[in-house]
């Protein structure tokens, strides 16, 4: 729990009363905790953080494999589980849990997944950060219905990095990754099995979530019914984003990961609908050294004392416990988070062990792209449109999504320069296919390493590099806040 003093600190800052536990006081409010969109409050108690141990979701086994491929079966499925004490959480899940099971792979062999349909909605998977051919991509509307099933193939032709799978059919991302459909695929290669990184049970994928809850232990999740919605013109609270009060990692409430004095690595993912988090030790006796970032190893490590992680994005880092003592708690704190919000996870260092693990002052040796490699420079806006029925609308250069509309040509293994702002609110920005450099961020410089989401701050603006290769065909770039997502801010690129 927080010390009264920093609950107060916490609390004025916020300029709101609330704490980790308290129930609802019904219906949202306007906080947005720095993120677009309103915090739903939990119409039940919400439990004390750090009593439950981190749970680490299990490694997906082939059900067989040839020369070439592994292949996977995945059933997606409505399943009642327990979330919180004392209730249950009707969760959709891959296999049914959330999150779902975890596929690892080796550059090298190709993976097929075969995933099969048992909700009683439509779906579609969408490996996020693969580089995938068109018809395995999971465009938004090529759906499998209730009680089918298909196979994705996924050729992998990539350097490690780590991906996650998640629910994309256009429209209703957002409520249906709420409801548990998304999980970690971790891809290796050999450059990266070369290096002494942590391995093992010290290198640990978080995924972190914020979810509300109703009294029966359900997700409160608002309906999209244009009822709700406010007067034309204006977003509703729906559509500019769905913020939860509880942190979950892992599919848990604010758990606890008990660590030895040694170096450890964590794939942080960020898989919540609309919040942002900006990361930080608590002590902070020693940094987070990135090492990855979205789509595999930087050139460099990068030691930050805090990490703003945007929806979808993931970062790589090492923690080195040995700067603590046995016996220590740190706490993983959310500094753009307020009460409950901003917590999310406590390490305990319990013993001492052997490390022989390396960080390499060189991770990796990357391309860097130059602004002169680039055939074509865009400009891209992502803003607030108009309401359309009374329902509010995201838009990308004035327009909202239409499947049957193509926004932008791209040449099969050309380099473009996208130039893209962020009107009103932020959007963290995501290209299917097409990996990025950025040249800069909300006027920084980011290190080098290859990304397929950006955070752009309410007004910021990054200038990115893209290259194009390996596959032909149809694909989005959409806004990964995924109410504004599901409110048309997604265009198409033809490649070809
Ligand atoms: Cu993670 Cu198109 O999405
Ligand atoms: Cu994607
Ligand atoms: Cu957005």
């Amino acid at each position: 729990m927080l010390s009264r003093k920093e609950f107060f600190r916490l609390a004025a800052g916020a300029g709101l009363l609330l704490t980790a536990g308290c129930a609802s006081t019904g219906g949202a409010n306007t906080s947005s905790e720095g993120s677009a969109g309103v915090v739903r409050r939990s119409a039940l108690a919400l439990p004390e953080p750090f009593r439950v141990p981190l749970p680490v979701p299990p490694v997906l086994k082939p059900v067989r494999s040839d020369d070439s491929t592994d292949y996977y079966s995945v059933t997606q499925q409505a399943v009642r589980r327990s979330l919180l004490p004392g209730v249950q959480t009707e969760i959709w899940g891959y296999n049914g849990i959330f999150p779902g099971p975890t596929l690892s792979s080796v550059r090298g062999r190709r993976v097929v997944v075969t995933h099969r349909n048992a909700l009683p909605a439509p779906t579609v998977v969408h490996l996020h950060g693969g580089r995938t051919p068109a018809e395995h991509d999971g465009y938004p509307t090529d759906t499998i219905a209730p009680a089918g099933s298909r196979d994705y193939v996924y050729p992998l032709d990539q350097p490690a990095a780590t991906l996650w799978y998640h629910y994309h059919r256009m429209d209703f991302t957002g409520p249906q990754v709420y409801r548990g459909l998304a999980g970690f695929h971790t891809h290796r290669d050999d450059h990266e099995l070369s290096l002494d990184l942590p391995s093992g049970q010290r290198d640990v994928p978080l995924m972190i979530t914020d979810r509300s809850f109703r009294a029966d232990g359900s997700f409160d999740y608002p309906s999209l019914d244009p009822s709700l919605l406010d007067t034309p013109g204006v977003t509703s609270d729906a559509a500019s984003g769905v913020l939860g009060d509880c942190i979950l990692v892992n599919g848990v409430p604010w758990p606890v990961l008990e660590v030895s004095n040694t170096r450890y690595r964590f794939r942080i993912l960020n898989a919540s609908n609309a919040r942002r988090y900006e990361l930080a030790l608590d002590p902070a006796r020693t940094p987070f050294v990135q090492i990855g970032s979205d789509q595999g190893l930087l050139c460099a490590p990068v030691a930050h004392q805090t990490l703003p992680v945007a929806q979808a994005e993931r970062f790589d880092v090492v923690i080195d416990f040995s700067a603590y003592s046995v016996g220590d708690r740190i706490t993983l704190r959310n500094l753009s988070g307020s009460g409950s919000t901003a917590d999310v996870l406590r390490f305990v260092v319990t013993s001492k062990a052997a490390d022989h693990s390396v960080i390499p002052a060189k991770l990796a040796d990357l391309p860097v792209l130059r602004p002169s490699d680039a055939v074509v420079t865009r400009d891209l806006v992502f803003a607030r449109g108009a309401s359309m029925r009374g329902m509010a609308m995201w838009t990308i250069n004035g327009q909202p999504f239409d499947p049957n509309r193509i926004d932008v040509f791209a040449r099969l293994g050309t380099v473009e320069r996208w130039r893209v702002r962020a009107q009103n609110v932020e959007h963290p920005i995501h290209v299917h296919l097409a990996a990025f450099q950025a040249l800069s961020v909300d006027g920084g410089v980011p290190a080098v390493g290859w990304k397929d989401t950006v955070n752009l701050d309410s007004g910021g603006r990054a200038d990115l590099l893209l290259r194009f290769d390996r596959y032909p065909g149809r694909y989005v770039f959409h806004c990964h806040n995924l109410e504004h997502e599901d409110m048309m801010m997604m265009g198409n690129i033809q490649v070809g």
